[in-house]
């Protein structure tokens, strides 16, 4: 029999780029993380009535995240930001590793066309959330937006760590939004289903998987219920505290 210490979760609260730059090389086994996709918009919420609509959801639509979706001037100080975070995130991953990056549908072009070459990242693919109950279109102009698009990126040629069923395999992932699962206040949470898959076929347990942009500490709750280690970087102090709610039952939990 194996026996497989606990896993360690840690939490450190600051900015990503800062905390990641006192991270060794090549530490990491892989990286799952959602930044922000500067879509917010000021104050924006649309109010429905939902009499006419077949969806199960009441409350407003919020197009506004918080500042830490909207504080760049420019889209080259958006992009500027990101190519800094992605370096960090390059340098510490290591050298058989895969990076998962939630981003926004017309941007993810950044990674293919420019980072992974510039940083010697192979493009893997566009793995996809397809949700089961998506936003309903009000207006009625464009197709319903359906999907949430992460790109996966590995250093070098690397297989996945394990490779599950085909039926397993396929690069989608079907669940509902978050009107279906929300645990935390956090705007933007992601499901814990999701992760865990992501999880189990990139890693095996005692690996350490790192989430710079860490929220409501979606990955650390999914790394520890798999037995993996966790660094967590969040530099909202509220995200913070829903974070250590949210993990107050894991042993060791750490707090830098
Ligand atoms: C899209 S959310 C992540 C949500 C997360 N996947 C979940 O399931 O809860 C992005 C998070 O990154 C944080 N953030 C933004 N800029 C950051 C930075 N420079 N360093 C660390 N965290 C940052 C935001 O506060 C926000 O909580």
């Amino acid at each position: 029999m194996i026996l497989i210490d606990e896993p360690k979760i840690e939490l450190y609260e600051g900015d990503c780029i800062e905390v990641m730059k006192s991270m060794p090389d090549n530490s990491v086994d892989c990286i799952i993380t959602d930044p922000p996709y500067n879509v917010s918009k000021e104050g924006n919420k649309i109010q429905r009535n939902y009499e006419h609509y077949n969806w199960d959801r009441r409350s407003d639509i919020g197009l506004d995240f918080g500042e830490w979706d909207r504080c760049w001037e420019t889209e080259e100080d958006f992009f500027d930001f990101t190519e800094f975070w992605f370096a960090e995130c390059v340098r510490v991953l290591k050298e058989s590793g895969w990076i998962y990056i939630f981003f926004g549908k017309q941007r993810t072009g950044i990674f293919d066309l420019l980072l992974s070459k510039k940083y010697g990242i192979k493009a893997r693919t566009i793995y996809v959330w397809v949700k089961s109950n998506p936003v309903p279109s009000f207006r009625k102009v464009n197709w319903i937006s359906g999907t949430e698009h992460i790109w996966v990126g590995s250093k070098g040629d690397s297989k996945l760590k394990n490779f599950l069923y085909q039926k397993d395999m396929n690069n989608y992932f079907i669940s509902p939004n978050a009107s279906a699962y929300k645990e935390t206040e956090h705007p933007t949470e992601k499901p814990v289903k999701l992760i865990k898959h992501l999880i189990t076929v990139n890693s095996n347990e005692g690996d350490t998987i790192l989430d710079c942009f860490a929220g409501s500490g979606t990955t650390g709750k999914a790394a520890y219920e798999l037995n993996r280690n966790c660094i967590l970087i969040e530099k909202e102090p509220e995200y913070c505290e829903i974070i250590k709610n949210r993990m107050a039952l894991c042993e060791p939990f750490l707090i830098r």
